[in-house]
């Protein structure tokens, strides 16, 4: 009898819950309501089974419980009761599986006047390459991939020449204009997955697939990686912004095709210096840093992590945190850098500086920090000097105590916690295990062996 009441609960229950639980899908913003049809008529066949059959099972608890003297009739064979379960399966599973037909027929039936967004994925983040006026992507290779060519592309392929190139986890697309999203993996299987949309595809490495939906809502939604990739997948996250047309032009009109970013000239040093003035006072003549100023050593960061973050400060991604009192001194001092050929010089002229270490100041237990540091060194590598492919600077030689503070900051989400910072919110979420003060610590006591 206690058997068959928690049967009856659980029906119970589960119903109740079904009705009356805030968790529901979150607001549709893609042509993709089919979906929804789908997965409701999912539900409705198995909750119908799930209740006929639990409810069946209970009342055969107590219509066929242990009674003194009764026995069961031994019947094997009953034809015409099969039959009936067999029929009423076979309808069960086509109510189930055909209208998911019918969607994929829809699916895989690209409009003609999609537009083409290549998504890239790789450990872990997301970049984008849309074809430009002649609407014909380039060639790519993954033989060519590299630092200087995160894409691939083929530099004699003029169809190639007009292509956008989004380096941002960030893309925009048009409200109510259908677009195909060509998907693409560098390492290992990702998932390009948007809640809001409904539809979402693997990428593959060695293969491109596609999706396509037309964005029903303007907004900012979400991209998840759904495939486990790696320590980090959890941090691969983006987002699509959808835009009315006019927003989509603005924003279309101030990204760079990859002939634009080819013929951009590097950096100059001789004109950075002049206007590296202004960083010395805090940052010391050599970029050798200066803790007393708050002001940590330049000389020897990588490039790319320079000019990235001094690009953050610039665009309010870095140093609008009320608590970062120190970040926040940096938005005057880059507002000095008019644009982003002065930040190319500027940079140029700080890896010009000589890299002397500096001088330590954290002590913690160096073994506990090499433990911990494990997970770091999948980003920041092995020798903590920095992994430019995977948005991870160097650590090793750096000033000690920025990095201690810098870790604080991320536990405080004093950084990272910008919507449009995707890699200091990684930061965030991959340091989750590290932000106790003596693991801290440990940790950079342990990177100063390096
Ligand atoms: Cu990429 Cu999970």
């Amino acid at each position: 009898m206690p058997l068959a009441v928690v049967l009856i609960l659980l029906v119970v229950g589960s119903l109740l819950f079904h009705v009356l639980s805030p968790w529901t899908f979150t607001e549709l913003a893609s042509n993709w309501g089919m979906v929804d049809v789908t997965i409701d008529i999912t539900l409705v066949v198995t909750g119908i089974v799930f209740v006929a059959v639990n409810l069946f099972m209970a009342f055969c608890v107590i219509k066929f419980r242990h009674k003194k003297g009764a026995r069961a009739n031994y019947e094997p064979e009953n034809k015409k009761l099969e039959t009936w379960l067999t029929v009423l399966t076979a309808i069960g599973v086509a109510a189930m599986l055909t209208p998911g037909l019918f969607v994929w027929a829809k699916f895989v039936d690209v409009p003609e006047e999609a537009h083409v967004v290549e998504a890239v994925g790789q450990q872990w983040h997301w970049t984008y390459r849309m074809p430009g006026e002649d609407g014909k992507l380039g060639e790519v290779d993954a033989e060519r991939i590299s630092n200087e060519n995160p894409f691939g592309m083929d530099p004699d392929d003029p169809n190639g020449q007009d292509d956008v190139l989004v380096y941002n986890a960030e893309i925009h697309i048009p409200v109510d204009r259908p677009v195909k999203f060509l998907l693409r993996s560098k390492d290992v299987l990702h998932d390009f997955a948007v809640a809001q949309f409904r539809v979402k595809m693997d990428l593959v490495p060695g293969m491109n697939t596609f999706l396509w939906l037309t964005p029903t809502r303007e907004g900012r939604f979400e991209i998840l990686c759904e495939e486990l990739c790696g320590v980090g997948h959890h941090t691969m996250r983006g987002a699509v912004i959808v835009d009315s047309q006019e927003d989509y032009d603005a924003w279309l009109a101030s990204q760079s095709t990859y002939s634009a970013l080819n013929s951009r000239p590097p950096g100059n040093a001789a004109i950075g210096a002049g206007q590296y003035g202004v960083c010395a006072a805090c940052h010391g003549q050599q970029g050798e840093g200066n803790v007393a100023m708050n002001a940590p050593k330049l000389a020897g960061q990588s490039a790319w992590y320079l000019k990235r973050q001094i690009m953050n400060y610039k665009n309010g991604l870095r140093g609008t945190h009320q608590g970062d009192t120190f970040g926040q001194q940096m938005i005057g001092m880059v507002a000095a850098l008019s644009d982003e050929q002065s930040v190319d010089n500027v940079v140029a002229h700080i890896r010009t500086f000589p890299d002397n270490p500096p001088a330590t100041s954290i002590e913690g237990d160096v073994g506990a920090g090499a433990d911990e540091y494990r997970v770091c060194a999948y980003c920041h590598g092995k020798d903590g000097m920095g992994v430019q492919a995977l948005n991870a600077p160097r650590l090793a030689g750096m000033s000690d105590w920025y990095l201690e503070r810098q870790l604080a900051n991320f536990r405080d989400d004093v950084r990272g916690s910008h919507p449009q910072d995707f890699y200091g919110f990684q930061m965030g979420l991959m340091g989750q295990s590290l932000f106790d003060e003596q693991v801290m610590k440990d940790l950079v006591a342990y990177i100063n062996t390096l």
